[in-house]
């Protein structure tokens, strides 16, 4: 089990950001992720490892593709949410979370962390921000699919209260977690 992160002071509201202190002592910022984020994203993702790459996006990719960058970085706020994690001394991107809304009444959340800063209580802090914001949609359940292998993830989901089920896929399962 990771050390969970402890919470430093928090100033309201995504534009500002929320701080936090991570296990190493490390200071981040969570804020709304931001259309010109994209620009990070490339600095990023050169610190994600390819299986860590193939856990978030469920394919192996040897780097996130610039289309998917933008689609990513660049969504309707009225059907889905997404945080940054920011290093404040450099702005560089840290990890992120996201939701965004498949039906009225439920959402898709998906988490990547930089490889090197796993288990610091990162994940943790944006699963955080992303079921506020699924709040915030209206949405009365999240789920997501993980490869059964992804034991970080599932014992995340574990933690935060997700059941799971089977799926069609024999290497995939559904988490799910309802938010009434
Ligand atoms: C899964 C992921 C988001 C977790 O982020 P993280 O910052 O490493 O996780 P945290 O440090 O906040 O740990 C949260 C919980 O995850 C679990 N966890 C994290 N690292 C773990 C490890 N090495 N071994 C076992 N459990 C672990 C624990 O339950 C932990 O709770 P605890 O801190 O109370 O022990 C991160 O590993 C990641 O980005 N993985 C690759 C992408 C991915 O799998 N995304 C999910 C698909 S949607």
């Amino acid at each position: 089990m990771t050390q969970a992160a402890e919470i430093g002071s928090a100033s309201s509201g995504d534009d500002q950001g929320r701080r936090l202190v991570l296990a190493d002592r490390r200071e981040v910022v969570l804020r709304a992720l931001r259309p010109e984020d994209d620009r990070l994203y490339p600095e990023f993702d050169s610190y994600v490892t390819d299986e860590d790459r193939r856990l978030r996006f469920l394919v192996a990719l040897r780097e996130i593709p610039q289309s998917q960058i933008f689609r990513l970085t660049h969504f309707d706020r009225r059907h889905a949410r997404a945080y940054a994690a920011i290093a404040p001394q450099t702005g560089q991107l840290l990890g992120v979370g996201r939701v965004h809304q498949l039906s009225s009444d439920e959402g898709e959340y998906a988490v990547l962390v930089r490889s090197d800063l796993k288990g610091l209580g990162l994940g943790n802090a944006l699963m955080d921000m992303v079921l506020e914001g699924a709040r915030e949609l209206g949405l009365r359940s999240v789920l997501g699919l993980i490869l059964r292998e992804n034991v970080n993830m599932i014992a995340l989901c574990r933690e935060l209260g997700f059941t799971f089920s089977m799926t069609s896929e024999a290497n995939l399962v559904e988490a799910r977690l309802r938010l009434d």
